[in-house]
């Protein structure tokens, strides 16, 4: 029998995790030719993913510029991708998430008249410029897609209110739960030895990640001044912040959170690395999309670093709260969860609305399905 040919287009570190649980599941299944197409919109962020999950990709559009624009990527992809399409003619192109990978990847699709599934579909802020420009680029995504994977039921009714056809639509899970059941080890080393050092027993570790657009500028300011003042007046606690490698950042986290021996400013950690400091950590303070979807996984509180958030499912079961980008707000919310031992328990529950790990599984049946197999 033809061999169904899926063509998985991804570009960022968040993608890639996400993406590999599939692209395994893919190579996997003799009924599928699989070919990866990496932008490489992150170039060090997405290699170290590659790298964890050996996933060798067939083209690489090697697109990332210091300082890219939206424009500089969209239009790099779209144009990257022309040729990548008519030469490889796949029977449908995999996009995931919010990215302007993502988006470029789906509108190159289309303009060659070529299918296209989308993973984690559905997810709504239902402000257009927050987080931005994700909330547009999935919303456009979602329109292109002739086969939407939404991870909750949360995310399906989105569509559905937002007129895509029921029959399109499968509520499967997220895929960054097959990749996180992978990484985790209870007796994890770190390659980073300042990291085991650390005393998990006796101090109240904190972990920082932020990179999003919006929150460059006077936001990321008031969060890293935030987070300053908790390092200051708690002597128990300790920060691990590895940086994004936007250079705009690192600046801003040079000049506010350098010079302490409990402030660990480290280079972004490889996808096992990261998540078994999740693991090992108190609280997590994030602008991040997938933490969102980990850190509950994992029984670990999570401060959201945004005015909003579009995953709702961790906020109504408590182990997320949304703390803004207000200086004031987000010290007294840490400074809450490290003094009242009683509302931290609150938070630390482990739950999981994400999905079971067989995610990745559930999308290669559909495809089987939806092309005759
Ligand atoms: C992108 C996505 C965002 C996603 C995030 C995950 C868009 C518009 N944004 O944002 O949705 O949440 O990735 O991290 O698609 N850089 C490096 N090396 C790397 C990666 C980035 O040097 O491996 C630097 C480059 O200078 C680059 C800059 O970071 O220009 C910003 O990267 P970009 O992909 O434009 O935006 P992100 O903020 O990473
Ligand atoms: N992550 C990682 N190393 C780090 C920081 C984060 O591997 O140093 C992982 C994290 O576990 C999650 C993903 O990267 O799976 C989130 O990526 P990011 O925050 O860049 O993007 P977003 O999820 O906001 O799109």
């Amino acid at each position: 029998m033809k061999k169904i040919k899926i063509m998985s287009v991804f570009g960022t570190r968040p993608e890639a995790i996400k993406m590999a649980p599939v692209v395994k599941a893919l190579e996997a299944d003799d009924a599928f030719e699989s070919i990866v197409c990496v932008t490489a919109q992150h170039r060090e962020m997405l290699d170290q993913v590659l790298e964890l999950f050996e996933i060798k990709p067939d083209y690489d559009l090697d697109i990332m510029q210091h300082g890219q624009t939206l424009s500089d990527i969209t239009c790099r992809v779209l144009k990257g991708l022309e040729s990548v399409i008519q030469e490889v003619k796949p029977d449908m192109v995999l996009v995931h998430g919010d990215t302007s990978t993502t988006l470029a990847a789906s509108l190159a699709s289309f303009y060659n008249h070529t299918k296209v599934g989308h993973v984690e579909a559905g997810l709504r802020s239902f402000d257009l410029y927050s987080p931005f420009p994700e909330e547009l680029n999935r919303s456009l995504t979602g329109r292109i897609a002739n086969l939407h994977f939404s991870p909750t039921k949360s995310n399906v009714d989105n569509l559905l209110r937002e007129g895509m056809a029921q029959d399109t639509i499968y509520q499967v899970g997220n895929t960054v739960i097959d990749a996180l059941i992978k990484v985790i080890k209870p007796d994890y080393t770190f390659e980073d030895d300042s990291l085991n050092l650390i005393d998990y027993e006796n101090r109240k570790v904190l972990l920082l990640t932020a990179h999003r657009r919006e929150n460059l500028g006077e936001s990321m300011c008031n969060i890293f001044s935030a987070v300053r003042r908790i390092i200051n007046e708690f002597p128990e606690t300790e920060l691990i912040f590895p940086m994004h490698k936007n250079p705009k950042i690192r600046e801003l986290a040079d000049t506010y959170l350098s010079g302490s021996d409990r402030i660990h400013l480290i280079e972004p950690l490889e996808y096992e690395a990261f998540a078994n400091i999740m693991a090992k950590s108190d609280i997590i303070l994030t602008d991040s999309g997938g933490i969102q979807e980990e850190a509950p996984a994992l029984g670990k509180p999570v401060l959201v670093l945004r005015k909003e958030t579009e995953r709702p499912e961790a906020v109504e079961a408590g182990t997320v709260l949304l703390a803004g980008v207000e200086e004031e707000t987000i010290f007294e919310m840490t400074a809450k969860l490290l003094r009242d031992s009683a509302e931290y328990d609150k938070m630390a529950n482990a739950i999981n609305p994400y999905g079971d790990g067989k995610t990745s599984e559930r999308i290669t049946t559909i495809l089987k399905k939806y092309f005759g197999q």
